[in-house]
């Protein structure tokens, strides 16, 4: 969730303000899970069928009682209970562990919630008690025991961060209650030109004279961030140019640098963002290879992405989206306990890919040459930098076998001959093992699919180069 230290206290402090922990009877009660439950229940589960199992009996965590002492109201009871009274380990009626206050006075002894005539339990977790017994949250914690006002601001802001933050961009909120500030972690990105001469910076893209290898993987390298499930990331930004992304060894920040230092130059001259030029450049990749390849074709391109800056970007944050792993360039940074075929597909779905779409891109990048470092693994072509369906042909061939030679490298041999051809990894050999992408693969492969092959590559590379471009999707009439 990235939230910082003082977040984080204000969170479980102002979340605990509020509401009580049940564990008042025997957790033995409680009916199997909302799965397992019968369909009468509705999903709910956990359900007591031996004593009323709702207030004063109610079992969930089996931790029982409230943090403050007037558990309806906002105040700054959690604090003055927390940080003014000692504590010590007790077990709940459920026969879970809590602390509970010492020598806890009358004045502070919550009521029962059915019967204010008795007094209840005050109750801290271990989560709780961090907020006082480590030394950097205890600041906080004393911080904002101090100044309730702070508190409150304090989680008013982390609340609206933690309901909001896998929203995405402002761009995707709406309504009269958008607030007017940007917010770091709303990864601002600012507006960007849509009126320059789209053919002239391409016609400069192609007058640098990088390879199609240099183009795509730079493209790709910049959109491949992009994470479905926040909508954080991706290529508008151009982030790939700031600290961290930059010095990613995922990114190769040498033939990053090169590529990025002529986009800049031509953003200087021509007033396009590095943002756009960098995928436009993935475009022109692309649309030279197929042209090698004896297909003209334009891909789609959408002008307006924005440069962000240093400023705007929340660097801790950031490093979470360091690459490990990229299939799509055949590229682990280590070995892991996961296979690199399972990681490729969390990849793919984090880029909010379908298995079709997967499958397409890995085999055309492979012919292009995009392989981090240069590797020729899964290279299956004698045409690289030419966008055919080479790989898919020779995965599914039954001239050659495949024969294991080292953890995740494999020799690609000849039947007839006994040679070795090519190399590949389990990320390539899976789409003629799995009988998904195998079927993908060989629809792929025939003989008269290169136009097909070529017309899902594009609309899945650009869907990739527009994941995050939430300005292009969102209709409110
Ligand atoms: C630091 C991590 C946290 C831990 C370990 C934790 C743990 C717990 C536990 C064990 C319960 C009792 C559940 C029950 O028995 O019914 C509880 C309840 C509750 N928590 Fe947290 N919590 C955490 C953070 C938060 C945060 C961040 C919020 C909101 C911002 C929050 C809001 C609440 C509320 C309102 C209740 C009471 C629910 C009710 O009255 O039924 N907690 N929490």
């Amino acid at each position: 969730m990235a939230m910082n230290d003082e977040e984080t206290v204000a969170l479980t402090a102002g979340g605990h303000t509020v509401g009580k922990a049940h564990g008042n009877g025997d957790p033995a009660n409680l009916g199997p899970a909302p799965e397992a439950a019968d369909l009468h229940e509705q999903g709910f589960g956990w359900m007591n069928h031996k004593t009323r199992g709702v207030g004063r009996d109610t079992v969930t965590s089996g931790i029982e009682g409230t943090w403050t002492t007037h558990a309806t109201r906002w105040d700054n009871g959690y604090f003055e209970l927390l940080l003014n009274y000692e504590w010590e380990l007790k077990k709940s009626p459920a026969g879970a562990n809590q602390w509970e206050p010492i020598g806890l006075k009358d004045e502070h002894k919550p009521r029962d919630p059915e019967d204010p005539r008795k007094t209840a339990r005050i109750i801290m977790t271990d989560a709780d008690m961090a907020m006082k017994m480590d030394p950097a949250y205890r600041k906080i914690s004393e911080k904002f025991h101090a100044d309730p006002e702070y508190f409150a601001q304090a989680f008013a802001r982390a609340w609206f961060k933690l309901t909001h933050r896998d929203l995405g961009p402002k761009s995707r909120y709406f309504g009269p209650e958008v607030p007017k500030q940007d917010l770091i972690w709303q990864d601002p990105v600012p507006a960007g030109n849509t009126t320059y001469n789209v053919m002239a910076v391409k016609a400069k893209i192609n007058a640098t004279g990088l390879s199609v290898a240099e183009l795509v993987a730079t493209a790709w390298d910049s959109a491949r961030t992009y994470r479905d499930s926040d909508k954080r990331g991706g290529a508008n930004g151009a982030r790939i140019r700031l600290a961290p992304q930059k010095n990613w060894v995922g990114n190769e920040p040498s033939r990053l640098s090169k590529v990025l230092s002529l986009y800049q130059k031509i953003s200087s001259e021509t007033g396009a963002s590095v943002a756009d030029l960098i995928v436009l450049g993935g475009n022109l990749g692309i649309e030279k290879a197929a042209q090698a390849a004896g297909v003209v074709v334009d891909v789609p391109f959408a002008p307006g992405r924005g440069d962000a800056s240093d400023a705007q970007t929340d660097v801790e944050s950031f490093e979470y989206f360091e690459p490990l792993h990229d299939g799509f360039r055949n590229w682990l940074k280590q070995e892991y306990a996961v296979k690199p075929e399972e990681m490729l597909l969390d990849k793919a779905q984090l880029l909010g890919l379908t298995a079709k779409e997967m499958t397409v891109l890995v085999g055309g990048m492979r012919v292009l040459g995009t392989n981090h470092g240069g590797t020729q693994h899964g290279v299956f072509t004698q045409k690289q930098g030419q966008l055919t369906n080479d790989f898919f042909v020779n995965l599914t061939d039954m001239a050659y076998r495949f024969e294991l030679a080292e953890s995740n490298l494999y020799h690609v041999i000849e039947r007839k001959t006994g040679q070795k051809k090519w190399t590949a990894t389990r990320v390539d050999l899976v789409f003629g093992s799995n009988s998904v992408l195998r079927a993908y693969s060989e629809v792929y492969a025939q003989n008269d699919a290169q136009q097909k092959f070529i017309n899902d590559f594009i609309a899945a590379w650009v869907k990739v180069m527009n994941a995050d471009r939430f300005d292009l999707k969102i209709c409110r009439s």
